[in-house]
């Protein structure tokens, strides 16, 4: 709900469980003055103290009055050159060569329904589930427009922002800097988790007090990134799982981002979030706007869980869009592990038979199925069917797959080009590549120029060929190195500060361009696995493949710090072959498929090399999977131990939200000679249901598994599962 009082100025947006207010005060600055626990309302700016601070500087019409200082309020959008010399939210060069920005409230606007963003992913919700405010800003100097949208969802604890900056004077101006979100607190003792790695370890979590300064995460790579997610947590020292106030904000971008904390002088915190401004520079020309990309904000009272389930709901039904919001996600068999590049069509047809008797549902074919590519050196561009691996091409392979009962995927790399390809050959300047300057290769390939339109149509055009030959009912949308030499032919000198963001709205135009052709393919995101996990590509690829860290060890981890974010719907996890390809581990059939149950499921393996009994062990694993579908995609996940604490297992819950079934697993650590009886306590239950177990004779009210806890069978092994399925009588 959003509540405008005109005459005071104040902005007071309300969601099931919290509050957000904003005022604008006699000289039309726009305070923040609160967000937390849900409250009645009235005006929050008593909260907000003035005093005269050293070297804070005070703006000229509030004369010699030395207690109102920009340096110390608590602002909504940060200004920059004007006395705040914490982080700004904006950067403006003037042609005069000044920078500054002097942002003043002038009206508002209350709308029905999500505003939406052209050209950008964002949460959407219809005039029952969302409501939109819109606050104006101008600077009367610069003549420089500044709308800050904010979208409410109720009942997900959910507001969303973003700014669209318009030149409206009468000269050029620059803008350098413009974040989506920026959101101060009048105290600093906060901890910031940042999700953190590298390829094959994304998205582990790291937990720090503020310190004095600045602290931040971000990306230069042209994608989000395996090293820093674009989301974090602002929370209570003492906040864990089921406690505390915790703020979480995600970036719906996947280009490069950044996402600054400032413990100011005066023990007051500011979080900035938005585009990296490292190589950005947007020209605006009279008339002309810049959009941010949007941020989103869960505040939860009660722990990092209540966060993790709102932002969870939101996603699944705010951001991923039909037909697979809500839908059935397939259980899928993909080659790559098994064959890599090398394979041909009765290979794949071995694979697809075997997994379609053990109860897969779709057969993806990964790298190598086109011409010149049998090692990552080449092909890549040329996206038509190697006629030797794949004779009579998808017309002859996909109805052979189909045969078997199975839907067929594909992979396809669009935004790539290797220098031994014909594409490269016939236009060398659609890479992104400085003049003048040899070029940097990554996995040996190139970067093709995603921000012009010519480029994108030509691969669209080459794409859809292949994707209309046949009947593909998934790709999977993979991007395999980071952005250097970054340089457009397309723009002139004075524009190249353009070339970062127009890319990813390329991406994003294209991956549009797809939904809107093949209204049913579903498409999975990934970047040489979870180099681009964030909500931004969940708008357009509603699952992305984790990590191309397949050891179920590993992955444990993996998923654990994914899941502060994302739904289970959202993280393809599959069950490979031992010794894993990473880890060289060695973890039982049973380990690998509970972990992996707990995403989008799948098998990335030649199943023709298991043993019989393996094979019963899947067929089981399949059947289940699809048993408890909703309850995985659909329910409450919780995080039951902290993986990176060395304790003597993993735990997680998936809860119905009625709380009627819950599916809990289990991995053991390194375990040690005579182990104790231990007990697992179980969240998320109604205290007052009684449970069976696993269909059995057991029978435990939810208060006691809550409380007293389960008594855990002797568990010996290292790396052993354990699975229990409750159902309220
Ligand atoms: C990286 C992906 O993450 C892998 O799963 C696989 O598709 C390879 N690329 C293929 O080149």
């Amino acid at each position: 709900m959003i509540v405008c009082d005109k005459k005071e100025g104040l902005f007071t947006l309300h969601t099931r469980n919290t509050t957000y207010q904003m005022k604008a005060d006699s000289y039309r600055v726009l305070l923040h003055t609160y967000y937390g626990a849900r409250i009645v309302g009235g005006d929050l700016s008593y909260l907000v103290r003035y005093t005269d601070r050293g070297f804070s500087p005070n703006p000229s019409e509030v004369g010699h009055n030395r207690d109102y200082s920009l340096d110390t309020l608590p602002q909504e959008y940060s200004t920059c050159g004007v006395g705040d010399f914490r982080i700004p939210s904006i950067d403006l060069e003037l042609e005069d060569g000044s920078r500054i920005a002097d942002l003043r409230y002038t009206g508002f606007e209350v709308k029905k329904g999500k505003y939406s963003l052209e050209g950008l992913p964002a949460f959407f919700g219809d005039e029952e589930q969302a409501e939109t405010l819109v606050l104006f800003l101008e600077d009367t100097a610069a003549q420089v427009g500044v709308e800050l949208y904010y979208g409410v969802f109720e009942q997900c604890d959910l507001i969303t922002r973003a700014a669209r900056i318009t030149n409206r004077g009468g000269h050029p101006v620059r803008l350098r800097r413009a974040t989506s979100l920026c959101l101060d607190f009048q105290r600093a003792d906060l901890d910031l988790i940042t999700f953190d790695g590298g390829h094959v370890i994304e998205r582990c979590p790291t937990r720090t007090p503020l310190r004095q300064g600045v602290q931040s995460v971000g990306s230069v790579r042209g994608t989000s990134s395996h090293q820093h997610n674009p989301f974090v947590v602002l929370c209570d020292h003492d906040a864990n799982e089921d406690y505390g106030l915790c703020y979480g904000a995600a970036m719906v971008y996947s280009g490069n981002f950044e996402a600054a904390v400032e413990r100011s002088q005066f023990e007051s915190s500011r979080l900035v979030m938005g585009i990296n401004p490292y190589h950005f520079c947007w020209p605006l020309n009279p008339g002309e706007s810049f959009t941010t990309p949007e941020a989103a904000l869960v505040c939860s009272t009660c722990g990092l869980a209540r966060m993790t389930h709102q932002f969870h709901r939101a996603i699944r039904e705010h951001l991923i869009r039909d037909p697979y919001h809500g839908a059935r996600r397939p259980v899928l068999i993909n080659n790559w592990e098994a064959t890599e590049f090398h394979f041909d069509a009765d290979m794949l047809v071995s694979i697809a038979k075997e997994a379609a008797s053990l109860g897969a549902e779709l057969f993806v074919m990964d790298d190598g199925w086109f011409t010149n590519r049998d090692s990552d050196l080449s092909g890549l561009g040329d996206w038509v069917v190697d006629q030797n691996k794949l004779p009579g091409g998808l017309e002859a392979l996909v109805p052979r797959i189909n045969d078997l009962g199975l839907r067929f995927g594909m992979w396809i790399e669009p935004e790539m080009v290797s220098e031994d390809s014909q594409l490269y050959r016939d236009h060398p300047d659609w890479a992104l590549r400085a003049p003048g300057r040899a070029q940097t290769r990554g996995r040996s390939q190139l970067v093709l120029d995603f921000s012009r339109k010519e480029v994108r149509d030509h691969i669209y055009q080459v794409l859809k060929e292949v994707l209309s030959s046949a009947n593909v009912t998934y790709i999977k949308w993979d991007m395999n190195r980071s952005l250097s030499d970054v340089w457009s032919a397309g723009l002139p000198a004075n524009r190249q500060g353009e070339v970062f963001h127009r890319y990813m709205l390329g991406v994003y135009e294209l991956l549009e361009r797809f939904r809107r052709d093949y209204p049913d393919l579903l498409i999975e995101g990934c970047s040489g696995g979870g180099g681009r996990f964030d909500t931004g590509m969940l708008y357009y690829t509603p699952q992305i493949w984790c990590s191309d860290n397949t050891d179920a060890i590993d992955r444990l981890r993996i998923q654990y710090g994914t899941s502060f974010c994302y739904p289970a719907s959202t993280m393809g996890a599959h069950v490979s072959a031992v010794p894993n390809g990473q880890t060289g581990r060695c973890v039982s059939m049973e380990t690998r498929g509970i972990v992996a149950m707990s995403g989008t499921f799948g098998y990335e393996m030649d199943l023709n090399e298991t043993t019989p009994e393996e094979k019963e062990i899947i067929v089981r694993q399949i059947e289940k999977y699809k048993a408890y579908y909703d309850l995985i995609q659909r329910g409450d996940y919780y995080r039951l131990t902290d993986p990176f604490e060395d304790g003597p297992y993993t735990a997680w819950a998936h809860v119905s939200e009625d709380r009627r079934e819950a599916l809990v697993s289990l991995v053991t650590g390194t375990m040690h000679a005579a182990p104790p009886f231990r007990v697992l306590r179980i969240k998320g239950l109604d205290p007052s249901f009684c449970y069976r177990v696993n269909d059995g004779e057991e029978v435990y009210p939810g208060d006691v598994l809550m409380q007293a806890g389960y008594p855990l069978p002797m568990l010996k092994d290292d790396y052993q599962p354990f699975q229990l399925h409750l159902k309220a009588e």
